[in-house]
């Protein structure tokens, strides 16, 4: 029993390994930025750099002046942002490295969910420290969209969907047929272990009777 046990242990951290990747994440450009401060007191340029919780730090090397908008083609090098998971939201920010500690402009949580406009696009905006716009073309909900240009989009993710589920039935079928298939030989060798033990006594025995020197008599029982 304990060999099945473990078999089974063995396929379930197969399944659940393979989980995070069947998972979309939508990856995250920023597409305008403007910032209205600088948390330096001396007249220095800014260090801007954008960073989710356990990630790390993607600085904006073009982003050196208040009050002017930069804008984003979404190739630049340092270029997608981050990706965000199917449901969870992370935990983000601007911020602006200093030699002492970081300053931040802000920080929240950002989600797939907040891509509801049409266009993909998200504003976070806070008053006098930035207006930052970010484009996510993955996150945008496929129900409310309505004009004709994101049409494939739609499909490419009912697609996606359509080859997570067929994966997902695969690898559910295939660790049924292994379970099964585990049980069955576990069952054969028990029974081949038992009839060892079986014919081991019966060894034993006959040579009990040969040493008693009672006759194949018994044999007839
Ligand atoms: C973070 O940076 C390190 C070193 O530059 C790199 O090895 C690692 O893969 C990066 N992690 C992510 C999540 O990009
Ligand atoms: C923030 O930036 C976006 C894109 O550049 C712009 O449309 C919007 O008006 C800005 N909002 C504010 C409050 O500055």
């Amino acid at each position: 029993m304990a060999r099945v046990r473990r078999l089974l242990l063995f396929l379930c951290s197969i399944i659940l390994s393979c989980f995070p990747v069947l998972i979309p994440a939508a990856v995250v450009t920023l597409d305008s930025i403007e910032i209205f401060t600088t948390h330096e007191w001396l007249p220095m340029k800014p260090a801007v750099y954008f960073r989710c919780n356990g990630e790390n730090r993607t600085f904006l090397p073009d982003v050196k002046e208040k009050h002017v908008v930069y804008t984003f083609k979404g190739v630049e090098s340092w270029q997608p942002l981050t990706e965000l998971p199917g449901i969870k939201c992370k935990r983000c920010g601007f911020y602006e490295k200093d030699a002492l500690s970081d300053d931040t402009f802000d920080e929240w949580e950002f989600c797939a969910s907040d891509f509801t406009k049409p266009d993909s696009k998200y504003t976070h905006f806070k008053d006098k420290e930035l207006n930052a716009t970010f484009l996510c073309p993955e996150c945008t909900p496929h129900g409310n969209v309505s004009d004709n240009s994101s049409r494939p989009k739609e499909d490419s993710t009912g697609m996606h969907w359509a080859v997570t589920a067929a994966i997902i039935a695969v690898v559910s079928s295939v660790s049924i047929v292994g379970l099964v298939a585990a049980y069955k030989y576990w069952q054969k060798r028990k029974r081949q272990q038992e009839q060892a033990r079986f014919l081991r006594l019966f060894e034993e025995t006959d040579d009990i009777e040969d040493e008693l020197g009672i006759g194949p008599l018994s044999h007839v029982v």
